[in-house]
């Protein structure tokens, strides 16, 4: 069995693009591995969140993931600054992270250019608390973006280097996670690439029905087919892609055969579409929306993880503490 250990960043509200990417496969995968779930609320304090509003997008993420179908009673489900222990073993770990290297990775660069006036130590040793968060559970896969590359990188190299230097065995080598590349790519509204928060193409798993209907009738299309069996321009494969997920088979099958036959009207398509992802996202709105006002709920999922959590994080920084020659009177 893996040790699968995601973070999450507890900004921007959850896609259609997301759930169907990795979401569903958490979902599945919980129950064959390991897995812990976390939201990275310390990191997200590298760029100064207004402190009213950083405890209501930990609500937000952690509500949209249990009602996407993470299960606290068999996933671990946690709030990273719940685990302090993650700061103690950053800490160790940064004794042996050499500031250059860290001054070099590209997430760091950009930042310097983005924040300028706000270059803080937090930012440079982002890396070593994200390899924190990886080896105090000692895991073996991380779910990540392309985005993420040279920060796992970084921690199989923080990794390795503390193996040698104190002639151990005990952090294994982490592997990005990418689902055997099945994961399905969902498109935008707009007909550019995929769906993503920055875009601003996205349906949310928290939009109302009538959100769902605007954005889908507003989907970019094009004049239609000009002859019999043309080949697909990508504005309507994207609407395809959609329909795919989110139809029956013989919905799929009923527009492919319009389209095939010059007969469609992107209307009907889109309409049909509409009500097709407003079942796949009804159901779970309701169920983030009823999740978020349980509050009694919440904090027992978080308790209930974070003492999971804390029980693996404490070990691996007594072993950690012990490795290093910190030792009891
Ligand atoms: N840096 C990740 C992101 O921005 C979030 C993150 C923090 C993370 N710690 C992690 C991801 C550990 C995977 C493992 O998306």
């Amino acid at each position: 069995m893996e040790t699968v250990l995601s973070g999450i960043r507890s900004t921007g509200n959850l896609h259609l693009g997301n759930y169907f990417g990795a979401l569903k496969n958490f979902v599945q995968m919980q129950h064959s591995e390991r897995c812990f779930f976390f939201i990275a609320d310390y990191h997200s304090l590298t760029t100064h969140p207004d402190p009213s509003i950083l405890h209501g997008n930990v609500k937000n993420v952690l509500s949209e993931y249990l009602a996407a179908g993470l299960d606290p009673d068999v996933a671990t489900i946690y709030v990273q600054s719940d685990v302090p222990e993650v700061t103690e073993l950053s800490l160790l770990l940064s004794m042996h992270a050499y500031v250059g290297e860290l001054e070099r990775t590209a997430s760091f660069k950009d930042k310097i250019r983005k924040q300028a006036d706000n270059v803080n130590i937090g930012l440079l040793g982002y890396p070593v608390l994200m390899a924190s968060d990886i080896l105090q559970h000692r895991a073996t896969r991380v779910p990540i973006g392309k985005d993420q590359e040279q920060h796992l990188e970084l921690t199989r190299r923080f990794a390795r280097r503390f193996n040698q230097f104190y002639q151990v065995e005990y952090f294994p080598e982490c592997q990005a996670y990418t689902f055997g590349g099945e994961l399905v790519k969902i498109p935008g509204l707009d007909g550019s690439g995929k769906m993503g928060k920055s875009e601003g193409n996205g349906i949310y798993l928290s939009d109302s029905d009538a959100a769902i209907r605007k954005k889908v009738m507003r989907a970019v299309t094009d004049s239609g087919p000009v002859a019999p069996d043309s080949p697909m321009p990508e504005v309507i494969a994207n609407l395809f892609t959609l329909l795919k997920v989110v139809s029956t088979p013989d919905t799929v099958e009923h527009f492919t055969t319009l389209w095939n036959r010059c007969e469609i009207r992107y209307g009907d398509l889109k309409k049909q579409l509409a009500e097709d992802i407003i079942g796949v996202i009804a159901p779970i709105r309701e169920r983030i929306e009823s999740i978020a006002g349980d509050e009694a709920y919440l904090s027992r999922v978080v308790k209930q993880g974070a003492e999971k959590a804390r029980a693996s994080a404490s070990q691996t920084v007594a072993d950690v503490r012990r490795i290093m020659g910190i030792k009891p009177f």
